[in-house]
């Protein structure tokens, strides 16, 4: 004899009824590009439907998306003029405070690194510690500007350490920290760094980024990030990741971040747009994610999921 399971797949209406894994709009953070200047609402050539906005357009932008129930956002600054002065006192700080002015209840998250301010495009200034340092200083400025919750994606070591200690020597002692903890040296980045102007012009970002042949080794950065302070977790990328995600679910009780990256969207989007793949693609991708193991899930996709679970 053998076992009968199709009786669970019989209709829309009893597949649901066996369903496992569902998304929730509280399960979205939206990535967003902010740019300096006015009245600049622009598709970024490299990922479509994703936008450069001026301060004064993402508000609006804001406004209908909290309609449809966004409760997070992750922001990065794009500065007209690179220097790490632009990164301690420019665009971010401007645009967290204009947003928490406007939108007192939606989760700030701001990404704390150098690669959108250096001339180089690297995440760092040659020297580790240093770099660390002026991480802290960045992060601290942005939690002064009403940030809610620092996530740095450097992948310089100690730079949860030093994070931790700044902000703590400054009394804010119960600001979160999601740290990018496995951030892999990944070609998914691409779109990326069109996006935020961050391509490195020399080299790669392979001595500071993991290994994408390694799965141990995530752990322990992972460790060592909570041991530093970090409150949250991010894996990245997120789809060609999922081993990384369900390893460190099985292992640690804090929120687990999957950052469903550009290339990811781009791949997805693509397939879609051309016609190659339904678009119920978009929902089984992010899915898996969630199954895998995310509590929630960084992704361009956001806007899509708000509007459809608002249907
Ligand atoms: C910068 C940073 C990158 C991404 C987020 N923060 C690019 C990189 O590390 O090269 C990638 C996000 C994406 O591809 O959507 N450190």
């Amino acid at each position: 004899m053998y076992k009968r399971f199709r009786y669970k797949r019989e209709s829309e209406e009893v597949r649901l009824k066996y369903r496992e894994t569902f998304l929730n709009k509280e399960d979205f953070i939206l990535p967003l590009f902010i740019v300096e200047g006015s009245d600049i609402k622009r598709e970024i050539p490299s990922m479509p439907k994703v936008y450069h906005f001026s301060i004064d357009r993402v508000l609006t932008y804001l406004v209908e998306m909290t309609e449809i129930g966004l409760k997070s956002i992750l922001i990065f600054g794009i500065p007209d003029k690179k220097g790490i002065n632009e990164a301690l006192d420019g665009i971010v700080q401007s645009a967290v405070k204009a947003i928490k002015e406007k939108f007192p209840d939606l989760e700030v998250i701001t990404d704390v690194c150098l690669c959108s301010y250096t001339e180089n495009g690297h995440c760092h200034i040659g020297d580790n510690d240093e770099t660390c340092k002026i991480l802290a200083d960045i992060a601290l400025s942005h939690v002064k500007a009403g940030s809610d919750i620092v996530a740095p994606s450097d992948m310089m070591d100690g730079r949860v350490y030093h994070i931790k200690s700044k902000l703590k020597k400054n009394n804010y002692n119960d600001i979160p920290i999601m740290s990018y903890a496995a951030k892999y040296a990944s070609n998914f980045y691409g779109p990326f760094r069109d996006a935020a102007d961050c391509a490195p012009s020399t080299g790669n970002r392979k001595t500071y980024q993991m290994d994408y042949c390694n799965r141990n080794e995530a752990l322990d950065e992972v460790y060592e990030d909570i041991n530093e302070g970090a409150t949250q977790i991010i894996i990245k990328p997120a789809l060609s990741y999922l081993d990384i995600i369900r390893d460190v679910k099985e292992k640690i009780d804090l929120p687990i971040i999957g950052y469903s990256v550009s290339g990811e969207y781009k791949m997805i989007y693509e397939s879609v747009n051309q016609g190659w793949a339904a678009e119920d693609l978009i929902n089984e991708t992010i899915i898996s994610l969630k199954r895998a193991g995310c509590d929630r899930i960084i992704t361009y996709f956001t806007p899509y999921f708000l509007e459809k679970l608002s249907e």
